[in-house]
């Protein structure tokens, strides 16, 4: 039988608990899943692609079926390029369905072999976003509860250097 590939694109930055409890759920779903990194252009990023690729892997030491990489193109042409059946994408609140749809349609119109598969996240991180975990590190906050201990440091690094 065909192995069954997923992809689980983001622009993770940096990669929070919410994103890694959708990383894990899905790799028990499919034979092989990769995270991938990819640009959205709409964020500017505080973390190069390079940065966040190290950060997820960092993460994610014992799920042994996944990959993390990093993309700049269309994520249609990249699924099929791994010939992956599925994108996963965690969804919150209702705020995010709209965006979200808008891209499972356009990514199905570009790759009709694909399927977005949508998670529903776990309500403990319901509220939690990459861009408030940068917030609470810039004004000298608690970060603890949002990203794993191992990226904790390169995250503090990297947003009070800003800040000078
Ligand atoms: O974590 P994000 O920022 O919500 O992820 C969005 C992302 C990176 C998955 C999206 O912008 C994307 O797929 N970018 C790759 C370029 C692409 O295929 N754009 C068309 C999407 S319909």
């Amino acid at each position: 039988m065909n192995e069954r590939i997923a992809i689980c694109p983001g622009s993770f930055d940096p990669v929070t608990f919410g994103h890694l409890d959708i990383i894990t759920r899905a790799a028990n779903m499919f034979d092989k899943l990769i995270v991938v990194v990819a640009s959205n252009g709409a964020k500017h990023c505080s973390f190069t692609p390079k940065e966040r690729v190290d950060m997820i892997k960092k993460c994610i030491p014992t799920l042994n079926n996944v990959t993390v990489e990093h993309y700049d193109g269309l994520l249609a042409d990249y699924a099929a390029s791994k010939n992956a059946t599925a994108i996963i994408k965690g969804l919150r609140a209702m705020s995010d369905f709209e965006y979200e749809f808008q891209m499972a349609l356009t990514n199905k119109k570009l790759n009709p072999n694909v399927e977005t598969l949508f998670l529903t996240t776990a309500s403990s991180n319901m509220y939690l976003s990459s861009s408030m975990v940068k917030q609470i590190a810039s004004m000298g906050g608690d970060i603890s509860s949002f990203v794993p201990d191992a990226i904790k440091a390169d995250i503090i690094k990297r947003i009070c250097s800003k800040k000078q």
